[in-house]
């Protein structure tokens, strides 16, 4: 393996992502481990340097005071504490230590190197990759999302052909992104890739359906069925591969709740179908997950794509989704994209798309009474998309985006902007 790394056990402390990247980015590879490690399960990871214990206010984790075992001491890695009380530690602190007794302890103590970079990054997953799969073959549900477009790029790499992905259409994607997707892995990639056109059976589906949970429940199940189905046709697939990244893992600071965490990434498929898991980005970051796609040589407009709610389009169709409102959105969503990316705003607003309502309103077109849809154009910045700040989008933008809309969509005839910020709107209709 390529870099060293950086061991942080967690006892109760609030911040081991940030101590994480702080010493990511210093160059020096860095990984949260539960308190309850063992002394075998530290000594397998490979290239420690050094080992920080990060206690916290109460180090108290899952309501337990917390311990780490004491023969972790004796093997030897330089060890610091932070808010933790370790009179075996070469050092203690009070809080996290600043940048300059950071690198101390990293480059002086532990004699770390700062190889930390994507291309080790790759290299070493690559290595890795072959190691757990060898002759066997994975599937990979390719969603064309970040995190599974940057997965099965990297999988690709590793075990080319023997790596299936499987892309289900479920006719609520937005503009030319199954095409993109088959593009990019088919045509480009040369992935194995089964796409599924599953537009009217999802369709079908969601008939008549209004109820905003109802949608997403249809959508989520159907999807999970749809994949099943095809997994079955295969034969001889041991592994799954999976778009989980280190947020979704590193919320507690025991083995047992990052267990239950990675079960439930297995996405509801039934327990029939055994499969072990390959997750090679389980220890990134979403910036790292982009620069990692970048260096893979995935395009830009994939890797840097604004979030997409897994039901996708469905749940911007408000209500019952008809087909042509469907359209409406597609191609005002697509026109919206267009014209951000020419105003630049594509890499300055967080997310934007457009809505459709499932009502109508009366406006005149070629000096005729018409009763048509209306398109809501909707833009915000976020953080942690727990809240959110609507942008003050120029005005002459608007205006453009609104003259395309209501002349190139059809049974549209009025567009609107959402001044909500969440609270109390979220930032999705449904
Ligand atoms: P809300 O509407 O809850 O959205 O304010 C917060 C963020 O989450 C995205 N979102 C989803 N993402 N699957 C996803 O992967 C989903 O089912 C889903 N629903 C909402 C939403 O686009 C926003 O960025």
């Amino acid at each position: 393996m390529k870099q060293d790394m950086i061991v942080i056990l967690d006892l109760g402390s609030t911040e081991n992502t940030v101590l994480a990247r702080q010493i990511r980015d210093l160059g020096v590879y860095s990984e949260i481990h539960p308190h309850d490690i063992t002394v075998e399960e530290l000594k397998a990871l490979e290239n420690v340097k050094g080992v920080i214990l990060n206690g916290g206010v109460n180090r108290v984790v899952d309501g337990k005071e917390v311990e780490i075992c004491p023969e972790l001491y004796d093997l030897g890695y330089p060890m610091i504490s932070v808010d933790y009380p370790a009179s075996r530690c070469e050092e203690q602190f009070a809080a996290l230590p600043d940048e300059e007794v950071l690198k101390d302890f990293i480059f002086g103590k532990c004699q770390a190197e700062a190889n930390w970079n994507m291309k080790n990054f790759i290299e070493d997953q690559v290595e890795l990759i072959r190691r757990q799969v060898s002759d066997k073959k994975v599937l990979l549900a390719l969603s064309g999302g970040v995190d599974s477009s940057v997965v099965a790029a990297l999988l690709i790499k590793a075990i080319g052909q023997q790596l299936v992905c499987v892309h289900v259409n479920h006719g609520l994607m937005r503009k030319n992104e199954s095409e993109s997707v088959v593009k990019v892995f088919q045509d480009e990639l040369h992935a194995n890739l089964i796409y599924v056109d599953a537009v009217e059976r999802f369709l079908g589906k969601l008939e008549n359906v209004a109820d905003p949970e109802q949608k997403r429940k249809i959508i989520g199940g159907e999807f999970i069925r749809v994949f099943e189905e095809e997994a079955r046709k295969l034969e001889g697939i041991e592994f799954l591969g999976q778009g989980t990244i280190y947020p979704d893992i590193i919320e507690s600071g025991t083995k047992t709740a990052k267990m239950v965490k990675s079960h439930h990434n297995v996405g509801g498929l039934p327990e029939d179908l055994k499969f072990e898991l390959v997750e090679p980005l389980k220890q990134l970051f979403k910036d790292e997950v982009r620069a990692c796609g970048v260096e893979l040589g995935l395009p830009y407009e994939m890797v840097y794509r604004q979030p997409f709610p897994g039901p996708g389009l469905g749940v911007r169709c408000l209500g019952a989704i008809t087909r042509d409102r469907l359209e409406a959105v597609r191609e005002s969503d697509a026109i919206l994209r267009e014209e951000f990316a020419k105003a630049g705003l594509d890499k300055k607003v967080w997310q934007y798309f457009t809505v459709v309502p499932d009502f109508k309103s009366v406006g005149v077109k070629n000096n005729e009474r018409v009763f048509e849809y209306m398109v809501i154009v909707r833009a915000i910045n976020t953080v942690d998309a727990m809240t959110a700040s609507v942008e003050k989008v120029d005005w002459d933008v608007l205006e453009c985006v609104t003259e395309r809309i209501l002349a190139e969509v059809p049974n549209v005839n009025r567009v609107c902007y959402d001044m909500s910020p969440k609270p109390p709107a979220t930032i999705e209709f449904e």
